[in-house]
């Protein structure tokens, strides 16, 4: 087996705070009826700053803490379901703003909320073709410009964040993954509409069935994790951490009921940031290698669901 090292982390979420009590005097919702529900108290919004400007940062920010040339870097993948524009690609535009060699190969991928597993996938796979290259590997949402805010359903999730690492090849490292997705074609679970086609014009926001997300988000990750263990001949008791997309804090206990896992296992911010789709698990991990928690060595269970329907958990050691 070979894998990944991170070499650095970095995350922003845009300053302004979106508070449960705030919402309830735009929609009629409160406190009371979305904490116990979610676990959201917090979300963060973007005013003026788009996707790649969150990006940006982000990276920035792992760049720095990896010390590494940015002639180094070979790969810029950025997962994102909520890019500035569909083409040029966040990447392309990171790749200016950065000031990145031109020998990057630099794409968006969107797998929503799972973008992040699949991103480090694709980059842990294009590394081994290219060991001498680096890979910043980021997610990064504006979830907010693609919600409307009144429909209490949705509105109350999600919120916008970027969290981006640097990755190197390392021959003798441990990365594997269990990967999956459902083509939800007529798109009943959740979706948001693309550009008007043959006469059909749609508002661009997200529409959810969540009471089909959350039974799928409750079954799909432990197939992907029970696989993952498997094959890695391991328990759940022997990863140090599992970090799962932070959709909502019910989905999570009770898939930590189910496996088993215990709360020291865990990292949570849901409370402060809602559901920032393919930011959560970067956003997490620049979170906990900032507090230092995390310990070379370390296994880790990174799990991630969301529309497509995509899921998938992905085995590292930090
Ligand atoms: N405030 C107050 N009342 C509300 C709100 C709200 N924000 N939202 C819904 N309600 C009402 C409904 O109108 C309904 O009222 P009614 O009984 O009078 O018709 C009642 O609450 C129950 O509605 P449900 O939709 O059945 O509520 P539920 O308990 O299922 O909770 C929720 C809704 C929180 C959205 C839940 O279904 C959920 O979390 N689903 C998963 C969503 C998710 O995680 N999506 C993202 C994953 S995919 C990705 O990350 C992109």
């Amino acid at each position: 087996m070979s894998g990944i090292d991170i070499l650095g982390t970095g995350c922003y979420v845009p300053e302004y705070t979106l508070s449960n009590d705030e919402l309830s005097t735009m929609v009629d919702t409160s406190d009371e009826w979305i904490y116990p529900r979610t676990g959201i108290k917090n979300r963060h919004i973007s005013k003026t700053e788009n996707t790649s400007e969150l990006a940006r940062i982000a990276a920035e920010r792992a760049i720095a803490d990896s010390g590494v040339s940015k002639e180094d870097i070979g790969f810029i993948i950025v997962a994102t379901c909520s890019a500035d524009h569909i083409m040029p690609s966040v990447s392309c535009m990171l790749q200016k703003l950065l000031d990145l060699p031109e020998h990057v190969m630099a794409f968006d991928m969107n797998a929503a909320c799972t973008g992040f597993v699949y991103a480090m996938s694709i980059a842990n796979a294009m590394l081994a073709t290219r060991p001498d290259r680096l890979a910043l590997v980021i997610g990064a949402e504006v979830f907010s410009k693609m919600l409307d805010y009144t429909d209490r359903s949705t509105c109350i999730l999600f919120g916008d964040g970027a969290g981006a690492v640097v990755a190197r090849h390392n021959p003798r490292g441990a990365l594997q993954e269990a990967i999956f997705s459902r083509g939800d074609a007529d798109a009943s679970h959740i979706y948001i509409p693309g550009v008007p086609f043959a006469g059909r014009q749609e508002p661009p926001y997200c529409k959810m069935s969540g009471q089909d997300v959350f039974k799928f988000a409750v079954e799909a990750p432990i197939q992907s994790m029970k696989q993952i263990l498997a094959d890695l001949d391991c328990t759940i008791a022997d990863m140090d951490y599992v970090l799962f997309h932070q959709a909502n804090a019910r989905i999570i206990a009770s898939i930590c009921k189910r496996l088993k896992i215990k709360d020291a296992q865990l990292y949570c911010n849901i409370e402060e940031y809602g559901n920032t789709s393919a930011a959560s698990i970067p956003i997490m991990l620049d979170e906990m290698n900032r507090k230092g928690l995390l310990k070379k060595g370390h296994k880790l269970l990174l799990v991630g669901f969301g529309a497509g329907l995509t899921w998938g958990t992905l085995y590292m050691e930090w």
